[in-house]
């Protein structure tokens, strides 16, 4: 339920951090600018791209019992052996994609979650809802937001793929900042 490692080549992992985006679009600049920040991150860090977002069920408490589906146990596992997370959401009817709000929801019973450093990073200068509303659902479930590491960047309408935000130096500059804030984060946690 994760893909393939995209960042983590030194055998002296001192990060693990799982990326959540929440587009299913094969091109999607959310997805993108994920991928671009793995590939930024420090060679020590393991940064792993969660690919089970289409395969998990849709939220049912009624399924949400002490032997819940084998994806959603998949998610809870990598939350639970991540140290931060890295979030990337588009913004769709003014609100949060359909597919990340239900992956959420499946986390808000468990104990993987709360205390969680994440950084919400905005792919689009427009998704101020969503944004808005991801941050409420993250603090209503105990996430710790690490506001430093939450970046809004403009990536609407310029159809980048990593690569292209690698080798933007604005762009890429932002997001190993907001990683060195991620990173300040989990090790204040000890
Ligand atoms: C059905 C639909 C609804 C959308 N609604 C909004 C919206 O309310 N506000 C907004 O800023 N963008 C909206 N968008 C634009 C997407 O958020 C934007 O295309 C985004 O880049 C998609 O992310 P992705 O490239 O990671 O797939 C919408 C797009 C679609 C397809």
């Amino acid at each position: 339920m994760v893909s393939p490692l995209v960042r983590g080549i030194s055998h002296d992992i001192s990060m693990r951090i799982l990326a959540i985006s929440g587009s299913l679009r094969t091109r999607s600049s959310n997805t993108a600018l994920l991928i671009a920040a793995a590939r930024l991150a420090p060679p020590n860090w393991e940064v792993m791209l969660y690919d089970g977002l289409s395969g998990l069920p849709h939220f049912n408490p009624d399924m949400d019992t002490d032997r819940p589906p084998a994806p959603v146990l998949a998610l809870r596992e990598q939350i639970r052996s991540c140290q931060g997370l890295l979030l990337s959401s588009p913004e769709y009817a003014r609100g949060v994609a359909g597919a990340l709000k239900n992956a959420l929801d499946w986390l808000v019973s468990g104990p993987e979650f709360p205390g969680k450093p994440v950084a919400l990073i905005n792919a689009s200068q427009r998704a101020i809802s969503a944004d808005a509303h991801l941050r409420v659902t993250l603090k209503t479930m105990s996430a710790q937001l690490v506001e430093a590491a939450s970046i809004t960047l403009p990536l609407l309408g310029r159809n980048l793929d990593a690569d292209g935000i690698i080798s933007d130096d604005f762009l890429s500059s932002q997001l190993r900042a907001a990683l060195d804030c991620l990173g300040r984060a989990i090790a204040a946690n000890g």
